[in-house]
């Protein structure tokens, strides 16, 4: 049997560099706001994610505002406090030196929430994993921070806020749950390793160590693959 093309291979170059590449970013953003034209893109292409049921459960919310962002802001410091003061002293010490969010700096920011109880996909798959409308709304995210990356834009996940405040200054009803809250926008450049691991704070691990074999307690080696 035939089997299906891939990419040809300056695109699929480009589809692992966006991968390699992407960067959570906290800090750097330039002051110009993007135009609407490539916002929408951008969520055209979270909005091409896949979700369980095709049941799209995600909604964004553009916050441009910054009387929204300075809200938003203090709620970050507030979780930011009490994160810090829960580490000892040692790890305090580096904990106060990162810079964890681009709220004020990046002049737009997205939240994007899930409606977990919509009848949408009429609950096939969720039956059993009714957790997966979340999962789905995770997709959405990676599509819009993989396609941004490849426009030069930067993202920045912030979750180090209380989603009931956050709810709170954006209106979020009750059964709506607040996945990701996003500072993005143009940057002066892209970081080549993560930032945690630039201030020492986290190592990547290599992906051997990511991959188990027939089952979960059996390591993967590359002998074991060959079987
Ligand atoms: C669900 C999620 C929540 C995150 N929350 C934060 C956050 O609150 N602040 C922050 O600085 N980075 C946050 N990050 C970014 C991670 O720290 C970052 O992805 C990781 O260090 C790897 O770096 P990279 O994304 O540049 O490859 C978050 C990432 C994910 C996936």
């Amino acid at each position: 049997m035939q089997k299906a093309d891939g990419f040809v291979v300056s695109e699929l170059e480009g589809v692992y560099r966006a991968i390699r590449e992407r960067r959570d970013v906290r800090s750097g953003f330039l002051p110009e706001r993007m135009n609407d034209e490539l916002l929408l893109k951008l969520l055209q292409a979270a909005h091409y994610a896949p979700s369980v049921g095709l049941m799209q459960p995600w909604r964004f919310i553009l916050i441009r505002r910054i009387e929204i962002r300075r809200a938003v802001y203090e709620i970050f410091q507030r979780a930011n406090q009490a994160a810090l003061s829960s580490y000892e002293p040692e790890r305090a010490e580096k904990y106060a030196k990162l810079k964890l969010e681009g709220i004020l700096d990046a002049p737009q920011n997205l939240c994007v929430v899930c409606n977990p109880e919509a009848t949408r996909g009429h609950r096939l798959g969720r039956r059993s994993m009714p957790e997966t409308a979340i999962y789905s709304t995770v997709c959405a995210v990676q599509n819009l921070w993989l396609a941004a990356r490849a426009e030069g834009i930067g993202v920045g996940w912030v979750s180090i806020l209380d989603p009931a405040a956050l709810r709170e200054v954006l209106h979020i009803p009750e059964h709506i749950v607040p996945v990701a809250y996003l500072c993005l926008g143009y940057v002066d450049r892209f970081a080549s390793e993560p930032d945690l691991v630039r201030s020492g704070w986290e190592s990547r691990i290599p992906v051997e160590e990511a991959v188990n074999f027939e089952q979960f307690d059996s390591p993967w080696t590359p002998e074991g693959m060959r079987v």
